[in-house]
């Protein structure tokens, strides 16, 4: 099986740039740019990434980021995710950024874009992997500073296909971001939005009916509420499920209790993708791989995980027939 999964090829749809910041690069751009981190070896760091929930990795996640300040330190951190994707046959991938992680400590927008732009051009003719960009406004923080993030994202339009919503989602409901969405949908951007990761299934609701999302990000407690199992499975509205993710934060005890089998199996459209490889423990392979080992999953479902990101992305009908 392994071998199988390792050949797969794999379309990844949700996967925050930031999470892909390795302690090793995280060390080399803190010495690069002296910035201070309260560690001393990669090994510690790593050692810290004990999380009980969703809260408590955000708090080292968001300082994990300080260390990225020039444009070639976003350069460094994207094209090290994109060898990465060469090498666990990912051929395409739509990838998160958080702006608002980097503007409100002084990097300006277009260094985070032109910085991860230049590797994602670089990728398409070196590596042959194709790539979207979804911009994210962090729930935390308030509705004024999405609407002064989405005016900062005007003139880079041709470069970002999507604008979602990520961080703590407790206390933080779609509601919050509803105006916002709407502007941003009359601007020409696709949305998405995390919801039903801790949060109950009613943010799904809410994100489908007040964001107009065309994927939900995690989804997960969906499998709460029957009606709205059936809503996805008829309208085939795309979850992008983070297996490793969701157990690491401890949404599921272990991934033997993980949904994404039933939900596969009640006819939704879910696909299999990382979050925040580097601190969750696992990339694309890692991911199908754990959900193999722990779930009754056969070749050919496991072959519809990817089959169901090509449909579930942002590309053009061409460029998907021909991944399909
Ligand atoms: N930002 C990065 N990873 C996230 C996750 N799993 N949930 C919410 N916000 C995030
Ligand atoms: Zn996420």
């Amino acid at each position: 099986m392994k071998a199988f999964i390792s050949e797969l090829p794999k379309v990844e749809l949700h996967l925050h740039i930031e999470g892909t910041l390795e302690p090793e690069l995280m060390f080399e751009l803190a010495r690069r740019n002296k910035v201070d981190i309260p560690f001393d070896t990669p090994e510690a760091v790593r050692a810290a990434y004990d999380f009980h929930n969703l809260q408590s990795f955000l708090d080292i996640y968001y300082q994990g980021a300080n260390v990225l300040i020039h444009e070639q330190d976003f350069f460094d951190l994207t094209w090290a995710y994109l060898l990465r994707c060469q090498q666990d046959n990912v051929m395409h991938t739509e990838i998160f950024f958080d702006p608002q992680t980097h503007t409100d400590r002084g990097v300006h927008f277009s260094t985070v874009v032109n910085g991860i732009q230049m590797a994602l051009s670089q990728a398409e003719k070196e590596l042959g992997i194709s790539s979207q960009l979804i911009m994210c406004f962090l729930r935390h923080l308030d509705e004024d500073a999405a609407f002064s993030t989405l005016e900062m994202a005007l003139p880079y339009k041709d470069k970002i296909v999507g604008i979602g919503l990520d961080s703590s989602e407790q206390g933080n409901p779609p509601e919050k971001f509803k105006r916002v969405f709407e502007r941003a949908l009359e601007y020409g951007f696709l949305t998405v939005a995390h919801a039903g990761e801790e949060g109950p299934a009613q943010n799904i609701y809410d994100a489908m009916d007040m964001l107009k999302v065309s994927r939900i990000d995690h989804g997960v407690s969906c499998s709460q509420d029957a009606t709205l199992m059936n809503r996805l499975a008829t309208s085939q509205l795309p979850l992008t499920v983070c297996p490793l993710s969701n157990t690491r934060l401890k949404v599921f005890d272990s991934m033997e209790q993980h949904n994404i089998a039933a939900l596969l199996h009640h006819g939704l459209c879910v696909t299999i993708n990382s979050d925040d490889p580097a601190y969750f423990g696992g990339y694309m392979t890692d991911n199908f791989n754990a959900v193999a080992e722990a779930l009754p999953l056969t070749r050919s479902e496991l072959t519809q995980f990817t089959l169901n990101a090509i449909e579930a992305s942002f590309i053009n009908d061409d460029a998907k027939a021909v991944m399909r």
